[in-house]
């Protein structure tokens, strides 16, 4: 059996060979994404991919321990992180540690994300001391999209940069064994990466990071419309709408199902 690899694994990479991460929210694409990943984020952008939502504000930890579990059963080798859904961390590291043992204790992941910076570091502390890694989620963090007002980069302007650098030192401080850094201007993702002893992993936030991480149906170009930071290395929406073009064709014309997809009957003993 292979082994997973572990947060301190992922820790320890500072600096070295880029981390590779990527989202999946079931076993299917877990399985293929474990082949070539070195971590699985079960992003709660499940709530904008697998929901239709507009925000990840509705999405629920019941949601994302379901899914969680399912990537767990498709992955073998992967580091897999569970995203701590909105508002079942934020109120203390009381409600944050209760929350987190239920997602490592019923999907046996290796991990948590959570959102914020200084405001959280008192919590990211408190689980990390506590056996539970945490992953840090500054710069652009969409869970707070109502207070924010919209999904836009951060750290455009050199006042901002203050903010982003204390929040990305604060959750490095408190013992998280990596960050992601989403929609951040090169330049200061460039230097807060020089500045803190943990790796960080960027999406929209330029190759300076430690590694780099994409919502999987973005990268395969199966999301309608996806942000300027995202590459698309593969075409699925097209390829997906010609399968069931000719498939419902095919059933209209009954050319599907053929003789070699029908049941005969047994044979008279
Ligand atoms: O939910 C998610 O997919 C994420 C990544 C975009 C970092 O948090
Ligand atoms: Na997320």
């Amino acid at each position: 059996t292979v082994r997973r690899k572990t947060a301190p694994e992922i820790r320890a990479r500072k600096g070295g060979e880029p981390i590779v991460m990527l989202t999946s929210y079931h076993a299917h694409t877990a399985a293929l994404v474990d082949r070539h990943c070195d971590v699985i984020l079960v992003g709660d952008s499940l709530g904008n991919v697998m929901h239709g939502f507009e925000t990840t504000v509705p999405v629920t930890l019941e949601m994302m321990i379901l899914q969680g579990c399912a990537v767990m059963r498709g992955s073998r080798q992967a580091l897999v992180v569970v995203d701590m859904p909105f508002g079942c961390y934020e109120a203390s590291k009381e409600q944050a540690f209760h929350a987190a043992v239920r997602i490592l204790k019923e999907t046996q992941c290796g991990a948590v994300k959570l959102e914020g910076g200084v405001r959280m570091a008192e919590t990211v502390a408190f689980l990390s001391e506590r056996g539970i890694p945490v992953m840090g989620h500054v710069g652009l963090t969409p869970q707070s999209i109502n207070t924010l007002g919209s999904f836009r980069a951060q750290g455009r302007d050199e006042a901002d940069w203050a903010a982003i650098e204390s929040d990305a030192a604060a959750i490095a401080q408190a013992g998280a064994f990596s960050v992601v850094i989403e929609a951040v201007a090169e330049p200061l993702a460039r230097k807060i990466t020089q500045q803190i002893a943990i790796p960080t992993i960027g999406i929209g936030a330029s190759a300076a990071c430690d590694g780099q991480v994409l919502v999987l149906e973005d990268m395969l170009g199966l999301s309608p419309r996806a942000p300027k930071f995202v590459r698309r290395y593969g075409n699925l929406g097209p390829a997906i709408d010609e399968a069931v073009e000719r498939y419902a064709a095919d059933v209209r014309t009954r050319a599907f199902p053929a003789a070699e997809h029908v049941y005969g009957m047994k044979p008279k003993t």
